[in-house]
């Protein structure tokens, strides 16, 4: 399946003459040397494509690709458009910088918001002033002083909830959501990352600027800086034939295998389009990764034309820290780091970098900026947990560029202590009667929770839809049919998934582990033989709540919105999410 070809090529791409710009130092970093350690790591962690820029401003970009675009052996190249993930959360954080920036400068023609007593819009301003009645958390404190930097900056004391949303719901709807999902920390006590915050801040872009957020980008960056191919309809790009065929770690039959993917975002519609948007939208390539980079390092001013497309000030605001991520350094050669808006920031051998990386089913992306130094390192590639790989080949790049010495990233990384994955009660096991399994039977539905589920068991659930599902886990689990007698299994369209199941722990009452999946009955790309996908998701379990043999609910945790710690016997009110039972 993989090609190992090397094509190098370097930029054309218009970045202005050396003479307007400071030098950068002269590279030690020769396109040879990278090209052969790129082979080296393309190899060893399986990369299916990369493609790589790396910008060093008043010079023309380096552009080196590895590898395969498509399952038909196209090479990677400088156009290719691979989703850049999060990476596309540094664009939401300079929107709404921007459309900060044109209130001060009296540009936005839109009133602000009237009886709310808002007289200025900056990073301070809270975002209930803004959203008024649309906005409201649990935490009445945090609801009334969440700012929109805070959106940004992974401080409002809610975690992730990543399986709320689902691709059929607006952006609209997924704002309304927060209001019932339940937080983990107080405002500003945590940094956690959360992408619904960004869809949140697209919100606030596309509200204030009366437009949807993707023309916003579309209008104010991708067509001042030339970005021809960047777009987030994965329509605009599968029509253009560059979008990049994609690759996961799959589960399942073919276990161990890298097997091809759809496009990780199933519903193409602008709706749906829209609430990805904001975390997660961009999709894009190397060759306009690199007029994003050079005016990050320019300060905002777009080399070719010497427009100020984003205001400096902004730019500081954002790649400056203000959440501590990680307080200790993880690495001798590395610093302590923060994160700012859409940014980390910390430094390798006192050389300050501004870094993110993007990870979404089949796709992986790294974006290094030195902004001391001018030089930006651009990495994409279709496969999915590449970090390994992409983190290591940017830190090799630093260190030929600075003379500094070669340290092993790759097997430092290989060998970092892999966490459990399986749920495990703390209490100490029970005696108890065991339910049987069709008492969970049922229809639950969490607040907030966009999709509900129906639990099925087999040989007693005989409705079309629980059909479908042991059609599903029958083709793709290989160990279904010992399983299904002691296994509730379910359909969960959301964004990231499409089912799970529920397999009894005999040892503590109604308690369950949970296995999170998305299915691919019918394989994907040429490969049509049935396989699953399990996303890096942790510890999953639930616990019914049952009141006189009656099933009222079940609580779950391990769904990207912990940290909650289970107090047996109570999920209604320590779990990360309490589905009820409606049916
Ligand atoms: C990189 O290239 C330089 C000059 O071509 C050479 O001296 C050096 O040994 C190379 N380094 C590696 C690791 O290949
Ligand atoms: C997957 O393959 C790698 C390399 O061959 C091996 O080290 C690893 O143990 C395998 N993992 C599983 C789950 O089989
Ligand atoms: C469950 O969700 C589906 C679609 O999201 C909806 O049509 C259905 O009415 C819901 N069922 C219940 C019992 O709420």
């Amino acid at each position: 399946m993989r090609a190992p070809l090397v094509l190098l090529s370097l930029a054309t791409a218009c970045v202005a003459s050396a003479s307007q710009l400071p030098l950068a130092p002269s590279p030690l970093a020769s396109a040879e040397n990278i090209t052969s350690y790129l082979s080296h790591l393309g190899e060893r962690f399986h990369l299916p494509g990369i493609s790589v820029a790396i910008v060093r401003l008043g010079q023309e970009a380096e552009l080196i690709n590895w590898g395969i675009a498509s399952e038909s052996g196209t090479l990677s190249n400088a156009d290719t458009l691979y989703s850049i993930a999060s990476n596309s959360k540094a664009f939401t954080a300079t929107s709404l910088g921007l459309v900060l920036s044109d209130y001060s400068t009296g540009r936005n023609v839109t009133p602000l918001p009237s009886g709310s007593g808002l007289e200025k819009l900056d990073w301070s301003t809270k975002v209930q002033d803004v959203l008024g009645e649309r906005w409201a958390l649990l935490d009445e404190y945090a609801e009334g002083h969440v700012q929109l930097l805070d959106l940004l900056s992974h401080a409002t004391g809610m975690p992730r909830h990543d399986l709320a949303y689902s691709p059929a719901m607006d952006l609209g709807q997924l704002v309304h959501s927060l209001r019932y999902l339940r937080p983990t920390f107080e405002l500003r006590e945590q940094w956690q990352y959360n992408n619904m915050m960004y869809a949140t801040a697209s919100y606030l872009v596309s509200l204030l600027s009366t437009l949807p957020y993707p023309t916003f980008v579309a209008e104010r960056i991708f067509a001042p800086l030339r970005m021809s191919s960047s777009t987030y309809s994965p329509q605009a790009a599968f029509d253009s034939g560059k979008l990049a065929e994609n690759w996961v770690y799959a589960a399942g039959p073919g276990q161990n295998e890298t097997r091809r993917v759809p496009y990780f975002l199933g519903d193409w519609s602008a709706r749906a389009v829209e609430v990805n948007a904001g975390a997660g939208g961009v999709i894009t390539c190397t060759r306009d990764l690199v007029q994003w980079v050079t005016t990050l390092l320019n300060g905002g001013k777009y080399p070719a034309t010497g427009e100020q497309v984003l205001p400096k000030d902004v730019l500081d605001k954002v790649m400056s820290g203000r959440s501590a991520f990680e307080p200790r350094p993880a690495w001798p050669e590395l610093s302590t780091k923060v994160y700012g808006a859409g940014w980390w920031r910390y430094s390798y051998a006192g050389h300050q970098l501004v870094q993110h990386s993007g990870n979404v089913p089949g796709f992986t992306s790294r974006i290094t900026l030195l902004p001391e130094d001018k030089i930006g390192i651009i990495s994409l590639t279709n496969g999915d947990m590449k970090d390994p790989a992409i983190e290591s080949l940017h830190y090799r790049i630093i260190e030929d560029e600075f003379g500094l010495e070669h340290v092993d990233w790759p097997t430092r990384f290989e060998n970092a202590k892999r966490e459990s994955k399986e749920f495990k009660p703390t209490e100490a096991p029970s005696k108890h009667e065991l339910l049987p399994l069709t008492t969970y039977l049922g229809t639950y539905a969490a607040p907030g929770y966009f999709e509900n589920f129906t639990l099925c068991a087999w040989s007693f659930s005989f409705s079309p839809e629980c059909q479908e599902v042991f059609d599903a886990y029958s083709a793709t689990y290989p160990s279904f049919e010992t399983d299904r007698q002691s296994t509730l299994y379910a359909h969960w369209p959301t964004l990231w998934t499409t089912h799970f199941r529920l397999v009894p722990n005999p040892d503590y009452p109604n308690l369950f582990s949970m296995y999170i999946d998305t299915l691919y009955p019918h394989g994907a790309g040429k490969d049509k033989s049935p396989f699953y996908f399990r996303w890096e998701i942790k510890e999953s379990g639930a616990e019914f709540l049952v009141e006189d043999r009656e099933v009222m609910g079940v609580g779950m945790w391990g769904l990207e919105a912990g940290p909650r710690e289970r107090i047996p016997g109570k999920p209604r009110e320590s779990s990360e999410a309490f589905f009820d039972k409606l049916l």
